[in-house]
């Protein structure tokens, strides 16, 4: 536990993208957009990354089943289903089953590239060993959660929206792991983690993935660049006296990964273990690029 920490003043950058899904694919990319198929469906979003030629021909793109069409708003935007699809279709991941949807948000129920982070989550408790208590914060599907619970630990999962905690159980009935421990708790998460150092409550793995910009259940701010340093302050209150590992992802920030490194080498200064960073992405099919989704950060404690 008093080892120094392992640090590495200048990170190699990582490239972290998921090979084991079966039911979901990046098609093609390009021109602002992207073409992915979720299970038997097919959706063009845009995306802001794609700044290169699509790989596949007009016609490809043109037989989607629905379109997301952006509006000036940031997020704004409906979508215009050019087939009929169901509302919601059930999607798997190795063992784990879940609900997809076309949220008018444009998200589909799963953010595919952190399956990368779910197979490497659930081999940390495996290999541990022993029970081991995970507390994931901002957890909205409950994936990451649902792994977890599926490697044997016991969960604790915050969100502040009622619905997402509404999706999360659901998915968890789907993957067949209602018999697993998990809290579902609709809180804020700094009031949350705060109430839990005071309970003197401790978990071994730690799970975040924060928006930019959110809200509590009562209304509490939850600004990324301000709110982070003090979250994983007491977020290190709460590490067990045998903590395994931290996941901190980011999506739609302008930072760069080594920004929330920074900050997660500090949170974990002491504790020895070894820390990764880098962006997830997504392999497509037609050409072969990555396309970056988020940027992350991970400590463990097997070097
Ligand atoms: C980026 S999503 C997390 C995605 C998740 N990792 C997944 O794979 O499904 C962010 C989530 O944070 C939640 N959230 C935002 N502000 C919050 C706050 N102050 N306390 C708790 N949850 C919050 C939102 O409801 C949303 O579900």
């Amino acid at each position: 536990m008093n080892r120094p920490p392992k640090i590495q003043t200048q990170p190699t950058l990582l490239l972290l993208s998921a090979s084991g899904w079966k039911d979901y694919e990046l098609l093609d990319s390009g021109a602002g957009k992207k073409l992915e198929r979720y299970g038997p469906y097919t959706f063009v979003r845009p995306e802001a990354q794609a700044v290169w030629r699509p790989a596949l021909p007009e016609e490809r793109w043109q037989t989607a089943h629905a379109v997301f069409n952006p509006t000036s708003e940031e997020s704004g935007g409906r979508w215009q289903f050019r087939k009929q699809i169901e509302t919601t279709w059930v999607m798997q991941y190795k063992g784990l089953k879940f609900q997809a949807h076309a949220a008018a948000s444009r998200h589909m129920g799963v953010f595919p590239e952190q399956a990368v982070h779910w197979d490497w989550i659930g081999e940390r408790i495996r290999q541990a060993n022993r029970p081991v208590k995970v507390l994931n914060l901002f957890g909205y599907t409950g994936l990451a959660t649902l792994a977890a619970a599926e490697a044997g630990a016991h969960v604790t999962h915050v969100d502040a929206s009622k619905k997402a905690i509404g999706i999360g159980r659901q998915n968890q009935l789907l993957s067949g792991l209602q018999d697993r421990p998990v809290r579902w708790l609709v809180d804020d998460v700094y009031k949350f983690v705060r109430r839990e150092v005071r309970r003197g409550s401790h978990y071994d793995g730690l799970i975040l993935d924060p928006p930019k910009f959110g809200r509590g259940p009562e209304g509490q701010v939850w600004e990324f660049f301000e709110s982070l340093p003090n979250l994983l302050e007491v977020c290190r209150s709460l590490l067990s006296r045998q903590p395994l590992f931290i996941v901190l992802t980011a999506y739609a920030i302008r930072a760069s990964a080594l920004s929330i490194y920074y900050a997660l080498q500090e949170m974990v200064s002491g504790l020895g273990g070894e820390l990764e960073t880098g962006e997830l992405a997504i392999h497509e099919r037609s050409a072969g690029r990555y396309l970056s989704t988020a940027i992350f950060t991970r400590w463990s404690a097997q070097e």
